[in-house]
């Protein structure tokens, strides 16, 4: 449609057809006996019969036929025939499942990241779908919070880059093309931030913080082109974000300048009711328009109050033909007056959803995903001795995550599946040894049954099993960790461990066989003290997804050499939380060796975290030299060049990501320790030498200033350059004025 026939289109709609714009219901509202539904939640809800037909969207349900035919009745009882959008969260991917958003950060490979966008799209598009919630841009520090597997981690500038080319990878340049679907950048914002890590909590952070820290990554996806923006259920500065008038009209409309759709969170319009911000269901529709926020996910807020408040004058309605157009912009930007079917094909279901070459990227992903934390030299495991699996991962088909409901566990591949596949069937031998989680573990509230937890008799015997397994291996591969539901939405952790079932199935083994290789299933950053201290490797897969298994047997048979780094800090304990590398100085700062006992520091543990952002190990080693920089002094609009040598010094071709971070060491406000500014990932073979050059801007030296101006202070800086964020190598320059 041209701009103006949706000009005249809006003009011709009555007020309750554009309020139904605004509303977004799940599909259990269309289905044929939607009775059920309508005197059940819906009742609840306050949502009638006549909302549902005049809604503009619906969000959570798939497949080409099904979407086809709801699409078709829904536009024949539409007084304008407007198309419905379907929305869904395709976090990573659906139905090939890959890594976690934390494990895609650790490849420190954005274009990876579009490329496994760019499938999910292709596989969403087909199924019918218009949109999906992603990608989450959420900066994260605290790994108490169970969502920080959805997020790259705890670096600005990576989320920017992931964040960034995910949004190209599901749109490509225009959503409405074939194979592609809108992306909607979310929380906004801060949402990383919910204090303790406290799922839906406040954040405290001021707006220096706000800006310098947790702001660029949703710059960056909107800089790419994300239609839709999503606002978080936190508040900023003391104001729940959905009705936040300086942060969504300010910030996100004018500065950011995005002109796309604002979608409220699951209810969060409501929920400002219960923030104490909003008087009530009227007041808090009232407030949410007034910030720009276009559509009401999932209550009944704008169905039972704009139309009223706009008749009453309280609301001018001019605010409501803002919201409406900018919906009908996206649905005529998808295309969906021409086609209201978009990609939606039950043939091409057939052939796309699954495929090969998505399997094969998934594979790949997932390898590159994983970070080995440890190494004694046990990895790769010799294939010539007898290894014993060892634990309830062994088996498990659940490796991918709560965030991948699209996806089929019955899709995944086992270790066991994996390792029968490329293990003499003669010297191999597979024990779960327990269950993932047994009684003592808390997953309150989630509706899934736990596991028919085994009797006291049928836990002895999984356990003599296992035991005996053990004891009779060369080399014992354990793998264990987190039941999927212990991260994710609504899933807050107290204590960064794995089910203490499994600890103690670990204790045990470790007791009759030292030579233990433990590989993590986990969603977050875990307390990994005794599981490290104890195994001669450790191998942190996160949640890999569909071919998990075969991407494990990769790296631990040495098919895949581990390049992996951590996008996360991986804390000392949970005490230590939150911890971050680009932390600042303090007035009083700690290192090991300091005697003065009144530093920044715990009495009982160190400052450093177990393993720092950017870390993981490789079966080969690198040399990086000291840092040649071009220039020992900048003024603007002048780069540096900071240079080193790289060279394989072990006996296998490997990848090496070589990082730069580099930091202000004087400036108007207190700067992090050290940014990262610069990566390169370096495939080296054995003896091999390469140079690695990055270039130095002012641009990149630019920070949010205490005036609120976004820019460099002349001084002096200093450059790191090495394998992860403790990078000691270091040269310096001066910028001039
Ligand atoms: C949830 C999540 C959000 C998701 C939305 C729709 O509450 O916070 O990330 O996209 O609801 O499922």
């Amino acid at each position: 449609m041209r701009q103006e026939e949706l000009t005249a289109l809006l003009q011709d709609m009555s007020l309750e057809e554009k309020v139904g714009q605004m509303v977004q219901l799940m599909a259990g509202f269309f289905q044929e006996d939607a009775s059920g539904v309508l005197t059940g939640p819906g009742a609840s809800l306050g949502i009638l019969e006549k909302d549902v037909w005049l809604t503009g969207s619906i969000l959570g349900t798939y497949g080409a036929r099904e979407l086809k035919e709801l699409q078709k009745k829904y536009m024949e009882r539409h007084p304008h025939h407007i198309p419905l959008l379907f929305m869904m969260d395709v976090i990573h991917g659906m139905k090939t499942i890959f890594p976690i958003p934390l494990g895609l950060g650790c490849t420190f490979e954005p274009e990876l990241a579009r490329r496994c966008a760019s499938a999910a799209a292709k596989e969403a598009a087909v199924t019918g779908l218009h949109v999906t919630f992603s990608p989450m841009a959420d900066l994260v520090r605290d790994a108490r919070w169970g969502r920080v597997m959805e997020s790259t981690g705890e670096d600005p500038w990576l989320n920017g880059l992931f964040a960034g080319a995910q949004v190209e990878g599901f749109q490509g340049k225009d959503p409405g093309k074939p194979d592609k679907i809108a992306s909607c950048i979310k929380h906004f914002a801060a949402y990383g931030a919910a204090e303790a890590g406290r799922d839906y909590n406040s954040a405290e952070l001021c707006e220096h913080t706000l800006r310098e820290f947790y702001l660029p990554a949703y710059r960056a996806g909107i800089d790419a082109g994300a239609a839709l923006v999503m606002t978080s259920f936190n508040t900023v500065d003391g104001i729940p974000a959905t009705i936040n008038t300086k942060l969504m009209r300010k910030i996100l409309r004018e500065e950011m300048e995005f002109d796309g759709v604002l979608i409220s969170d699951f209810s969060a319009i409501l929920e400002t009711v219960a923030h104490g911000c909003s008087r009530g269901e009227r007041d808090a529709a009232g407030k949410a328009v007034r910030a720009g926020v276009d559509i009401d996910m999932m209550t009944s807020v704008y169905s039972r109050n704009l139309a009223e408040l706009a008749r009453s004058g309280e609301l001018d309605e001019s605010l409501i033909d803002e919201c409406v157009m900018r919906i009908l912009e996206l649905k005529n930007k998808l295309g969906l007056f021409e086609n209201p079917y978009k990609d939606a094909d039950e043939e091409r279901e057939k052939t796309v959803l699954l495929c090969e070459e998505h399997r094969n990227l998934a594979r790949e992903a997932a390898v590159k995903s994983m970070v080995l934390l440890k190494n004694d030299g046990i990895l790769p495991v010799n294939r010539n001795q007898k290894i014993a699996f060892v634990g309830p991962y062994t088996d498990s088909r659940q490796i991918k995550s709560s965030w991948s409901f699209t996806g089929d566990e019955k899709d995944c591949v086992t270790i066991r599946e994996a390792a029968m596949e490329a293990l003499d069937p003669r010297l191999t031998v597979y024990a779960c040894g327990c269950p993932i989680i047994s009684g003592e573990t808390c997953l309150k509230g989630f509706t899934e049954e736990l596991s028919q937890e085994p009797s006291g008799r049928e836990l002895e015997l999984m356990r003599e099993e296992a035991l005996r397994a053990a004891r009779e291996a060369d080399v014992v591969i354990m793998p264990l960790g987190e039941h999927y539901l212990q991260t994710g939405e609504a899933a807050s952790r107290a204590f960064l461990e794995i089910p203490q079932v499994q600890m103690e199935l670990f204790r045990e083994v470790c007791r009759v066989n030292p030579n233990v290789v433990t590989v993590l299933f986990n969603g977050r950053p875990l307390d990994l003290r005794e599981i490290s201290g104890k195994s001669r490797a450790v191998l942190e897969a996160w949640r890999p997804g569909t071919e998990g298994g075969h991407a494990v047997l990769d790296l631990l048979l040495g098919r895949e050499n581990p390049s992996g780094k951590l996008s996360m800090s991986m804390p000392y304990c949970v005490g230590q939380t939150p911890v971050y590398y680009n932390h600042t100085s303090t007035g009083r700062p700690y290192a090991a060796g300091i005697q003065d006992r009144f530093r920044s520091r715990y009495l009982d543990i160190p400052n450093e975290p177990l393993y720092p952002f950017g870390y993981g190990l490789s079966y080969t080693t690198f040399e990086i030299s000291p840092v040649e920089l071009s220039g020992d002094r900048m003024r603007l609009g002048e780069t540096l060049t900071a240079r080193v040598r790289v060279k394989n010094t072990g006996s296998r071709p490997g990848c090496v990501t070589v990082q730069m971070y580099l930091q202000d060491v004087t400036a108007s406000v207190a700067r992090p320790v050290r940014e990262l500014k610069g990566f390169v990932k370096a495939e080296l073979e054995p003896e091999e030498e390469k140079t690695v050059e990055f270039s130095i801007e002012e641009p990149m030296l630019r920070f949010w200033r205490a005036d609120g101006s976004f820019a460099s202070e002349e001084g002096d800086f200093r450059v790191f350059v090495g394998e992860d964020s403790a990078a000691e190598k270091e040269a310096g320059f001066t910028l001039l004025p």
